[in-house]
Order: structure tokens, then sequence, then C-alpha cells
């Protein structure tokens, strides 16, 4: 049986004051989430700040973003052993936001992946299509690109200790969620697809989706039988709100 997971992206969200409250507000809450791991990714310089509230609890924290390379003159980038070094187990890669306005490409996703899983961080790594290219009936296309990339660099076996997010980019922040079956059709594929390179990695792999995922409709998404978990933008932003979405998979 795979383990739900519940990841919130707090993307550029927050202050020094919010997230202190967030963070408390979210392990207060953690008595009544007893089967799904729980996952928090803020702002880069409020990691350490909430790895700090977050200890002694299950909540793991995660980068919403990690450097292809391992240190030196790369203004503006953040390393797996910074990460590590202020609490982080997880880091998100390929996020369509960093693939559409930074310009991050398949090949550069890939060897972000590869950084994130040499130096021991786990890959909360995102996929998914347009809402263009899903009218055009590319969808999976898009989808087995995307994770050919690692797959050519890192081979299908790295996805084993990884965590695949699909995000179609129409659903993200839009308040159009993918219906479960939709969502589910996908994450078959993308299972399906994996299962052919090796069934052992397809059957553990942690599927999650995430656009506008919410506690209206995140029972009925995570029951799904392929999706196994959520990666939450707006909803993680109030700690009632991803409560409920971890209360979800109870
Ligand atoms: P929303 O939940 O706000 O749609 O964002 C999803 C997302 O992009 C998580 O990474």
């Amino acid at each position: 049986m795979r383990q739900v997971m519940v990841a919130g992206n707090w993307k550029m969200n927050g202050s020094s004051d919010s997230v202190k409250e967030l963070i408390s507000g979210i392990k207060d809450g953690m008595a009544s989430v007893t089967k799904a791991a729980v996952v928090v990714c803020p702002p880069a310089v409020y990691i350490a700040c909430v790895s700090g509230a977050a200890d002694g609890s299950a909540i793991k924290v995660g980068g919403q973003n990690i450097c292809d390379e391992d240190g030196g003159a790369f203004t503006g980038e953040i390393s797996a052993d910074m990460l590590k070094d202020t609490g982080c187990e997880y880091a998100i890669v390929g996020h369509s936001e960093r693939r559409a306005l930074y310009g991050e490409t398949d090949a550069l996703v890939a060897k972000r992946f590869a950084a994130a899983r040499r130096n021991g961080i786990i890959p909360i790594f995102c996929i998914g299509e347009t809402l263009e290219e899903r009218e055009s009936g590319v969808t999976n296309d898009v989808c087995a690109r995307q994770i050919d990339a690692v797959i050519d660099l890192e081979g299908v076996a790295a996805l084993a200790d990884s965590v695949i997010a699909y995000e179609p980019v129409w659903a993200i922040g839009t308040g159009k969620v993918a219906t479960p079956e939709q969502a589910q059709e996908v994450h078959a594929f993308i299972r399906g697809k994996i299962a052919a390179l090796d069934a052992g990695v397809a059957e553990g792999l942690q599927i999650l989706y995430g656009g506008s995922m919410n506690p209206g409709n995140a029972k009925e998404l995570i029951g799904q039988p392929d999706i196994d978990g959520g990666l939450i933008g707006g909803a993680s932003l109030k700690a009632e709100d991803f409560l409920a979405i971890c209360q979800a998979a109870e």
C-alpha cells in the first residue's frame, strides 16, 4: 500500500509572522492526521524558521526548487546541501510556474531532479499539460516527454525514491479542478508508462494530484486508485483547509 501524501506549496506568500502562525496551526492539528505524510514547502527565506517550528512533529519540510549544481557561483540559486542544512527532506522540481515563467526546460528540470537525488533530497517532480495541449489531445504525450527527460538522465529506478505531482496547468490557481476521472486517467497513464519499464517502481511510486484541490474535492480525488495525495497551493495557506485535506486521506 502506498502512503498518501499531502504537500503544501506556499509559493511566494507569507511573512515572518504569517508563516509562524501557519506552521503552528498545522502542528496543532496534526493529532487528527494519522495516515497522510505531511510536507510543507515555504519560501526559501522562511525554511529554517518553519523547520524549527515543525520540529517534534511529523511535518516534513521541502524547498520550492533546488539548484542543479552543488555549489559555487550560481547567484540566486539554492543548493541541496543548503536545503538539508535548513531541515528539508524534499524539494519541488519542475513546477509549471518555473517552467512557464522562468524558462526551465525539461533538460534543466531533469538536472535539478538529479541534484536532489544525488544529495539525498526527495524530489517532488511536477509534470502536466497546458489547456491548449489538453484541447489538442496531447496530454499524455506532454507528460511522457517530461518524465522521459528524467528517465533518460537518471534511469527509471530513480523514480523509486521520488514523488511525481501531476498538475494540469489549467487547474492551477484557477478554481477549475480536474474531475476525479480526468485526473485518474492521467495518473493511470503515468503509472502504466513507468510500469512498462519497471513494475515494482510503478507500484510503489506516489503520484500526487495538484491544481485547485481543496477540502471540498480532496476526498474524491484522493479516493481514485492511482491518486496518492495532493500538492496544494492556495488551500495550503490556511491551516484549517490544509488540515481538512490531510484528513480527507484518513
Ligand atoms: P493551487 O492549489 O492554488 O491550484 O496550486 C496548485 C499548485 O500549483 C501546487 O504546486
